[in-house]
């Protein structure tokens, strides 16, 4: 097990009947002035946005709406002059990943002087790690992302085709995880944030630190969570308990815990970042695609991985057998029909990515912006990540 530090101060308010009673001194311990981040309608549908303005009534709320799936860089250039002009003193995001994504780097923005993007790619001398941040409470309406409870954002940037992830110094100060306010997350997306969930876990499942059996552990129970849950949420949309686990399974799947005492990893998002960045789409249903693939691609690859594909299959899929190659192989198979059965397009053409034209820009851009040919499971070049790419 590698040496680590683990420092996390996010609180987390789990559970029902919580945002009423609590979110006015939730947010109000931090000053009244306040900036309230959103995306599209679904607040606005589901009544939570009522809710949420009627007990904040007696603060200064300023609003900043709108912010897309893979929250684009104009928004944190809104959300930053917002923050600027109004003096804002806390910042309450409510949504998914994208609005609480963007509402993180708002947060170090207010203390910028120049462009945001700058703080995203640590251009011009720009470093998040050493501004101040606006502290950040959130109300989480999407099981997927885990940046409830991290340090993350990513950002994307249409002019230059550009998806980048960001750190900055504080996890959100309060998340509240009410599991009922999921209830309303249409299939397709309770599917891409149930794999996403699974993604974060295999990307830190197969790693280069082989004997952190407590990290393993952690990551097939919390993997066995997600495969068990995920297709009754799709089922059954107001089941308590399967939004409750995919809930919880989302946050401790990346909060820094099951990777704590490991090295090295994460492929798949790097590559699909590059998807998302080109053709805006959907990031868990990018990784669906191709994270099959990539399985393929790993053993084909590197021999010595077969016995950890075949732990996974034992561990999380309950697949017998006493000959590794066949367990791994059933195991990637069996991962493969599992999220086919969330009810994905299994291909890069069913999301109409239909020609190879920035297959090579892709793979340059995966590899410089995730450093895949050094620190990933397998180290991957261009020609690989192209090859991953053809075979979705
Ligand atoms: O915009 P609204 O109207 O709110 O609709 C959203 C959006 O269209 C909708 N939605 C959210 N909650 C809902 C709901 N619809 C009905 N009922 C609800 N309760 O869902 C759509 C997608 O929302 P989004 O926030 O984009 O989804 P998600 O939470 O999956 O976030 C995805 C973003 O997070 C990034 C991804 O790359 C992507 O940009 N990631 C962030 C990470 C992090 N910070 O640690 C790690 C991840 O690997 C990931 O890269
Ligand atoms: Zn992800």
């Amino acid at each position: 097990m590698e040496n680590f530090t683990y420092k996390n101060s996010t609180e987390i308010r789990f559970g029902t009947d919580r945002i009423d009673n609590e979110i006015h001194d939730a947010v109000a311990q931090f000053g009244d002035k306040v900036l309230l981040v959103y995306g599209g309608q679904s607040i606005k549908k589901s009544g939570l946005y009522d809710r949420v303005i009627d007990q904040l009534a007696d603060l200064q709320i300023t609003e900043l709406s709108g912010i897309e799936p893979n929250p684009k860089i104009n928004s944190i250039r809104e959300g930053q002059k917002l923050a600027k002009e109004n003096d804002i003193d806390v910042i309450l995001a409510v949504g998914g990943g994208s609005v609480i994504d963007a509402s993180k780097v708002i947060a170090s923005a207010k203390f910028y002087d120049s462009d945001p993007w700058d703080l995203v790619v640590q251009a011009n001398g720009a470093d998040r790690m050493k501004l101040d941040q606006v502290p950040l409470v959130d109300i989480l309406t999407l099981s997927a992302t885990g940046t409830e409870m991290n340090f993350g954002s990513v950002i994307s940037n249409p002019e230059t085709h550009q998806k980048l992830g960001t750190s900055g110094p504080n996890s959100p100060a309060i998340s509240f995880l009410d599991p009922t306010l999921t209830y309303t997350v249409s299939k397709w997306q309770t599917a891409a944030g149930s794999m996403d969930i699974m993604s974060h876990l295999i990307e830190q499942y197969f790693n280069h630190t082989t004997t952190n059996d407590a990290s393993s552990g952690m990551i097939e129970g919390l993997m066995r969570s997600v495969i068990k849950w995920a297709p009754v949420a799709l089922k059954e949309p107001e089941n308590y308990d399967a939004r409750a686990n995919l809930m919880w399974t989302a946050t401790m799947a990346l909060n820094g815990i099951v990777r704590s005492g490991n090295e090295g990893g994460w492929t798949v998002h790097g590559l699909e970042h590059e998807l998302s960045a080109y053709y805006d789409i959907t990031h868990g249903v990018g990784l669906g695609i191709l994270t099959p693939r990539w399985m393929d691609w790993v053993i084909a690859t590197e021999p010595k991985t077969v016995a950890r594909f075949a732990q996974f299959g034992r561990q999380v899929w309950n697949i017998q057998g006493k000959d590794d190659t066949e367990v791994a192989q059933a195991a990637i198979k069996t991962t493969y029909d599992w999220i086919s059965s969330l009810g994905f397009p299994m291909t890069l053409p069913g999301v109409d990515i239909k020609d190879e034209t920035n297959f090579e820009a892709m793979a340059e851009g995966a590899i410089k912006s995730s450093a895949l040919d050094k620190v990933a499971y397998v180290p991957v070049h261009k020609e690989d990540a192209i090859s991953i790419y053809r075979a979705s």
